[in-house]
C-alpha cells in the first residue's frame, strides 16, 4: 500500500496477452519500468509499479482452444508457469500484478462502463468492418496494406502481416468522437503527455483527422467481461484491458475504503510505458474513456521502440521470440537489464545480437566495472589487511574525481527521470572509466613498495573505494543484485545501511565510507563468459 497523504510515483507496463509465453520484447518494457521505478525509489519517493496480464479476448480464447483447454485453465497455467516466473528471471520489483480475470478488475470494469453509459457516452449500433485478432483491433481503412504473394488481393494488418477478418456485429459503441477537440487542447497544453516527440506528432495527426465512434463490446466473443446492462455481450478486450491501470489501484471504490485511498494516493499514473504499436490505444482511446468518466488523465504515455529481428518486430507468431531465460542464464539478470537499457535508445527500435551483448558484457562490465571493483578490494585486503584507510593526502587527482561525481550524479538523475536510460548509464560509465584511469595513473602497486608513500597509497585506496560506493548506489536501480554484492564487499552495508536506502541526492557527498570499514574481495561481480575461458 502507498502511505496516505503522499502521491506515489505511479508507473505501469502494458498488460501482456497470455496467448503464449513471454519473449524479450515483453521483458524489455518490464525492465524499463523496473529500472525507472527503482531509480525513483532511490530518490526517496513513494513508488507504485504495476504490471500484469491481459487474459480476455479472441486471441487468448483461440490459443486456449488450440491447446484443447478452457480459457481460464489456459491462462492460469501460463501465468503460473511463464508470466510470473519471468518477473523473477529479470528481477523485477513490481508492487502489484494484475490479471484481468480477477474479480477486483471485473467488478470495477463493469462499474466504469455503467458510469459511461449513464453519462450518455454508450449507444447501440451495428458494426461492420475489418478486425485484426493479432492486434485485437477494429481497423480503419488507412491502417491496412495490400497483400502480396500468398496473400495477393487481401488486406493485411501491417504489424502482423496477416489478413484481417471481416466483422459484422450488433454492438455497443463508445462516443469517442465527442473527445477529439478536448484531447487536442489537452496535448497542446501538455506536450510532455506523449513522448517521445515522434509519438506526440503521430497522436496529434491522428486526432486532427477527426475521431469516429468505436465499438466497445463484442457479441461474437464469449471470453470477456459481460456488459452490466446486456449480458449477451462482453466488453471489447482493449476497453477491458486499458482499465487495469485504474482498477488495480482501486478505481470506483468508496473514498474512505482502503482501495479508495489507494486510488487517491496513486492516480493519475505518472508514466504508462507502452510499445509504439499500442500508442493509439493509450494516448487516444484511454484518455477519452477517462474524460468520459471524469477521471484525471495520466501524466505521460511513453512509447518505446521495438526489439527487431531481421528488421521486423520480434514476435512469437513469427517464431522470432527469444525467451528472457535464454539470455539471463548465460549473462545473468543484471547484465540483461544493463544491456537493454544501455544499448538501445529508449524510444527507438533496436536489434539484439549475442555478439554485441557479449562484447559489451566483457568490455564494460567484466573488464570495466568488475575489474575496478576486484582490483580495489584486493588491494585493500593485501596492503591494509582489509581495513579501509583514511585519505590523508587529497590532491588534484582526487579533487577532480570528486567534482566529476557531482556532475555525474546530476546528469544521471536528469537522464533517468526523463527515461533516457542509455544516457543515464553513460554518465555513470564515464565516471567508472575516470576512476579506472585514476587507479592506472596513481599506480598504487608502485606506491605500496615504498613506505615513504604510505599516505598516498592510503589516499588512493580510500578514494577508489569511495568512488565505488557512489557507483554502486547509482547503478543499483539498473543492476540491483550485483551492486548489492559490491556494496557488501565494500563493507558499506554495515557502515551505511542498505544500498536501496542511499538517496540519489546524497551520492555526491564525499567521504561517506568511514576509515576502518572492513573491505573484502568477494567473487567476481561479472564472471568471465564460459565460452571465452
Ligand atoms: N495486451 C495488450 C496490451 C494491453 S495494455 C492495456 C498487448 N499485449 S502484447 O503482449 O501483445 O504486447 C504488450 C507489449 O509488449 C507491447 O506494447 C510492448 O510493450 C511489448 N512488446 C511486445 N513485442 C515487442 C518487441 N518485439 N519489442 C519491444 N516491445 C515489445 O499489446
Amino acid at each position: 500500500m502507498v502511505e496516505s497523504g503522499a502521491k506515489a510515483f505511479y508507473c505501469t507496463t502494458p498488460i501482456y496477452y497470455v496467448n503464449d509465453a513471454p519473449h524479450i520484447g515483453h521483458a524489455y518494457t518490464t525492465t524499463a519500468g523496473d529500472v525507472l521505478t527503482r531509480w525513483h525509489r532511490q530518490r526517496g519517493e513513494q513508488v507504485w509499479f504495476l504490471t500484469g496480464v491481459d487474459e480476455h479476448g479472441t486471441k487468448v480464447q483461440r490459443a486456449a482452444s488450440g491447446g484443447g483447454v478452457q480459457p481460464q485453465e489456459w491462462v492460469d497455467r501460463l501465468v503460473a508457469d511463464a508470466w510470473l516466473p519471468v518477473l523473477g528471471t529479470i528481477n523485477a520489483a513490481n508492487d502489484d500484478f494484475i490479471r484481468t480475470t480477477e474479480s477486483r478488475h471485473v467488478q470495477r470494469v463493469q462499474h466504469f462502463w455503467q458510469v459511461l453509459k449513464d453519462n450518455g457516452y454508450v449507444y447501440s449500433a451495428p458494426y461492420e468492418g475489418p478486425y485484426c485478432v493479432g492486434c485485437e483491433e477494429f481497423k480503419l481503412a488507412g491502417d491496412l496494406v495490400m497483400g502480396e504473394g500468398e496473400f495477393e488481393g487481401e488486406q493485411l494488418c501491417p504489424i502482423h502481416g496477416r489478413p484481417v477478418e471481416h466483422l459484422e456485429e450488433e454492438n455497443w459503441f463508445f462516443r469517442l468522437s465527442a473527445f477529439g477537440p478536448q484531447l487536442i487542447e489537452h496535448y497542446e497544453r501538455h506536450p510532455e503527455a506523449v513522448r517521445p516527440v515522434s509519438a506526440y506528432n503521430e497522436v496529434m495527426s491522428f486526432l486532427r483527422q477527426g475521431l469516429v465512434d468505436i465499438s466497445m463490446s463484442r457479441s461474437s466473443v464469449s471470453w470477456g467481461i459481460p456488459l452490466p446492462w446486456d449480458h449477451s455481450q462482453v466488453v471489447y478486450v482493449w476497453f477491458d484491458a486499458l482499465l487495469n491501470y485504474a482498477t488495480a489501484v482501486g478505481y470506483g471504490e468508496p473514498k474512505d475504503s482502503p482501495a479508495g485511498q489507494q486510488f487517491a494516493n496513486t492516480w493519475p499514473a505518472d508514466v504508462h510505458l507502452v510499445g509504439k504499436d499500442i500508442l493509439r490505444f493509450h494516448a487516444v482511446y484511454w484518455p477519452a474513456m477517462l474524460l468520459a468518466a471524469n477521471v484525471a488523465l495520466p501524466r505521460t504515455v511513453f512509447a518505446h521502440g521495438w526489439l527487431l529481428v531481421g528488421g521486423e518486430k520480434m514476435s512469437k507468431s513469427k517464431l522470432t521470440g527469444i525467451a528472457p531465460e535464454q539470455i539471463v542464464s548465460h549473462f545473468g539478470a543484471d547484465a540483461f537489464r544493463y544491456y537493454f537499457m544501455r544499448a538501445i535508445a529508449f524510444g527507438q527500435d533496436g536489434s539484439f545480437s549475442w555478439e554485441d551483448m557479449a562484447a559489451r558484457y566483457t568490455a564494460e562490465l567484466a573488464n570495466g566495472l568488475g575489474n575496478l571493483a576486484s582490483r580495489a578490494t584486493a588491494m585493500v585486503e593485501r596492503y591494509r589487511q582489509g581495513l579501509l584507510p583514511a585519505s590523508p593526502s587529497i590532491g588534484e587527482a582526487e579533487r577532480a574525481l570528486q567534482e566529476l561525481l557531482v556532475t555525474t550524479v546530476s546528469q544521471a538523475d536528469e537522464a533517468m527521470t526523463r527515461l533516457d536510460f542509455a544516457d543515464g548509464i553513460a554518465a555513470v560509465r564515464g565516471f567508472v572509466e575516470a576512476v579506472n584511469g585514476y587507479v592506472t595513473d596513481q599506480e598504487p602497486w608502485v606506491l605500496a613498495k615504498d613506505p615513504a608513500t604510505a599516505d598516498r597509497l592510503d589516499t588512493v585506496l580510500a578514494t577508489t573505494c569511495e568512488s565505488l560506493r557512489a557507483i554502486a548506489t547509482l547503478y543499483h536501480p539498473v543492476m540491483p543484485e550485483t551492486m548489492s554484492r559490491l556494496w557488501q564487499q565494500l563493507g558499506a552495508d554495515v557502515a551505511l545501511g542498505p544500498i536501496g536506502e542511499q538517496p540519489v541526492d546524497r551520492v555526491a557527498i564525499w567521504g561517506q565510507l568511514p576509515a576502518g570499514t572492513r573491505v573484502t574481495k568477494g567473487d567476481a561481480l561479472f564472471p568471465r563468459l564460459e565460452d571465452e575461458t
